[in-house]
């Protein structure tokens, strides 16, 4: 697990008045996508919420970890741009599944350009943000990057994360016709079912693969191992007080394989942020 370097200080040139006009253009750009059909529409919406919910948790990151206000403009930029491939994503294939449309990353860094976003920025903080948006979604970063930090790409992907682990800690707490079927990815929910690759991932302290993802169990597995992959001691703390780990292991089958790999990851949390 690496480090995350900061404080850092940015000469940024995103003053609040620009990061208030970017909020208000995502309220209108999202507002034609939720006039479709009711299951479209609480798909459009959850993805609305998240969007917010992840603004509200980077600035809780940035805080925790003294980012400079310049900085806390930046992360919030990402936070509000980094699922903006969602949208467009729905609308033309109707589904959330990457490897059965399009990267949703990829696609938002279309609707930065095309809807030409950025462009009063400074190219540096430009690509500052285009890059945390273009890997935010990443199994493993690439080893190469073209900005010179990785703060930005570190903090949406814990931001991101936490608030994906609130949106199916709440679905699952609804009766199974209350979800909206997109946030489950249409996994079967199969309470017995748990594949042996997924649970060997997450007992080696690996992240699993959402290729081996066959059943709801397995994707439960594949978010707990997550914990394996926050950069900051921040969001390791969010994670612990918010108990997601402990809601999302709930429904798994009561093994001792299974409560081991889990409580191995909820310690994790605990021995790093010590
Ligand atoms: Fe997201």
């Amino acid at each position: 697990m690496q480090a995350i370097s900061i404080p850092m200080e940015f000469a940024t040139v995103m003053e609040q008045l620009q990061l208030d006009r970017l909020y208000s253009w995502f309220d209108g750009f999202v507002e034609p996508y939720l006039d479709t059909d009711p299951d479209g529409t609480a798909n459009i919406h959850l993805k609305i919420v998240h969007t917010r919910k992840v603004c509200e948790v980077m600035a809780l990151l940035c805080e925790g970890e003294n980012l400079s206000s310049g900085a806390t403009r930046i992360a919030l930029a990402v936070a509000l741009l980094h699922d903006v491939g969602r949208f467009p994503q729905y609308r033309r294939w109707r589904t959330f599944r990457d490897s059965e449309s399009d990267n949703h990353a990829r696609l938002a860094i279309e609707v930065i350009r095309k809807e030409k976003l950025l462009e009063w920025l400074d190219p540096a903080e430009q690509l500052l943000i285009e890059e945390a948006v273009r890997f935010h979604n990443l199994l493993e970063l690439p080893g190469k990057f073209r900005s010179p930090d990785q703060l930005f790409i570190k903090l949406i992907r814990d931001a991101d994360k936490l608030d994906i682990w609130r949106v199916f800690v709440e679905l699952q707490n609804l009766p199974p016709d209350q979800r909206a079927s997109a946030a489950t990815l249409g996994f079967a929910d199969l309470p017995e079912v748990v594949s042996a690759a997924c649970l060997n991932s997450l007992a080696t302290g690996t992240i699993v693969r959402l290729d081996s993802v066959r059943t709801l169990n397995d994707l439960r597995l594949l978010q707990i191992s997550w914990a394996y992959d926050l950069t900051c001691a921040t969001a390791r703390k969010i994670l612990l007080e918010r108990g997601y780990l402990t809601a999302l292991a709930a429904p798994l089958p009561e093994r001792e394989d299974i409560a081991t790999a889990v409580s191995a990851a909820l310690s994790s949390l605990t021995s790093i942020s010590a």
